[in-house]
């Protein structure tokens, strides 16, 4: 049955392409986003944009005294690691505190359903890899504290107000609208996938890898890089399943690709090579996080479908290739 969702943060990266996908499930969508991060050319046109703030209750009151929303999918967040543990208190605050404001409302209005985007950035140092929702929680960082904490709160929404949520806990996004013009453009970007992308433009003169004496295969980091439409995906599915009951979900594909092995496929998709250093590692990156993805495919009937990484490189790369500064070229129609 269609539904009235508000999506925050949802002029974003993985937010745009989660408004694409419901839409198409025949949903109606309300986007919820400042604007600081996200991208107005990034919100399908038959959602309907609501430019405002979660740390200004009054226009959260607004948007739902505006519509009658029957399910809340939450993206909006400062979400960068190394930035966390230089401001912990932009995450420990603001980060809870917009999600708060929401849950009221959603409280306040009969929301009853509410699908969290979270992070594998809450297990920390995992005591196994791959990851399975058994793992121990423990963030090594003040944004995956802020999501865990996050999470609880949702436990606290859902005793208290029967509100009904999933937290998903993504890997490594990645990857872009095979279709459509919807990509990543973060500023700064930090991820490994588009600054490869931007050496193989030329935008930038090398590629640095960050530590490369990690107990790895080749000694750099592994990652589980999910495409960006089939997180989407998961979020369309979840929606149903949290009708009757909460439930926690790692989605990744369960396969890890290692820094070396990630900047081979954007050298043989994108045909370019481009001097590749070797720098210090990152403060706080762990050697490798993989999920393990038995419970969303077995209770969601979720599969990713973009399971190899060229594939994943090739769909990022497309638009990349065509709008190399991101939505500033797409607006100008370069
Ligand atoms: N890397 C490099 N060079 C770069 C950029 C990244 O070697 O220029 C490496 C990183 O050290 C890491 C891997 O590439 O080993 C992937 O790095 P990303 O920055 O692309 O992604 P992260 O794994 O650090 O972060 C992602 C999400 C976070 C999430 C985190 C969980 O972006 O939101 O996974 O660990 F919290």
């Amino acid at each position: 049955m269609p539904d009235t969702l508000l999506v925050t943060g949802g002029a974003g990266y993985v937010g745009s392409h989660c408004v694409r996908a419901l839409l198409d499930a025949g949903h109606r969508v309300v986007v919820f986003d400042n604007l600081r991060q996200g991208h107005r050319a990034a919100v399908a046109p038959e959602a309907e944009l609501e430019v405002g703030d979660l740390a200004d209750k009054a226009a959260v009151g607004r948007v739902f005294a505006r519509h009658r929303i029957d399910a809340i999918l939450h993206f909006a967040g400062n979400i960068q690691v190394g930035e966390s543990m230089r401001r912990p208190f932009l995450y420990l605050g603001d980060n809870v505190q917009c999600a708060v404001n929401l849950l009221e409302a959603a409280a306040e209005h009969g929301v009853r359903r509410f699908v969290l985007s979270s992070t594998c950035a809450i297990f920390g140092a995992p005591e196994r890899v791959p990851i399975d929702e058994d793992v121990s929680i423990a963030p090594g960082s003040a944004y995956g504290e802020s999501k865990y904490l996050i999470e609880r709160i949702l436990r606290w929404a859902d005793e208290v107000h029967g509100i009904r949520y999933a937290c998903l806990r993504y890997f490594n996004a990645a990857g872009a609208h095979p279709d459509l013009p919807l990509f990543e453009d973060h500023e700064p970007e930090t991820h490994l996938i588009p600054l490869a992308l931007d050496c193989a433009l030329g935008k930038r003169p090398a590629m640095q890898v960050f530590g490369d004496d990690y107990p790895t295969p080749d000694g750099t980091c592994v990652r589980d890089y999910v495409h960006v439409c089939d997180l989407a995906d998961a979020h369309v599915k979840v929606l149903d399943l949290i009708r009757d009951r909460s439930r926690s979900f790692n989605v990744g594909i369960g396969r890890g690709y290692s820094v070396r092995e990630v900047l081979a496929a954007v050298a043989r998709v994108t045909g370019t090579t481009f001097p590749v250093d070797v720098s210090p590692r990152r403060a706080g990156d762990l050697a490798q996080l993989v999920a393990d993805p038995a419970r969303i495919m077995t209770e969601l009937g979720w599969r990713p479908r973009f399971a190899d990484i060229d594939a994943i490189v090739a769909s990022a790369w497309r638009w990349r290739r065509r709008y190399p500064r991101g939505y500033a070229d797409l607006a100008t129609g370069m």
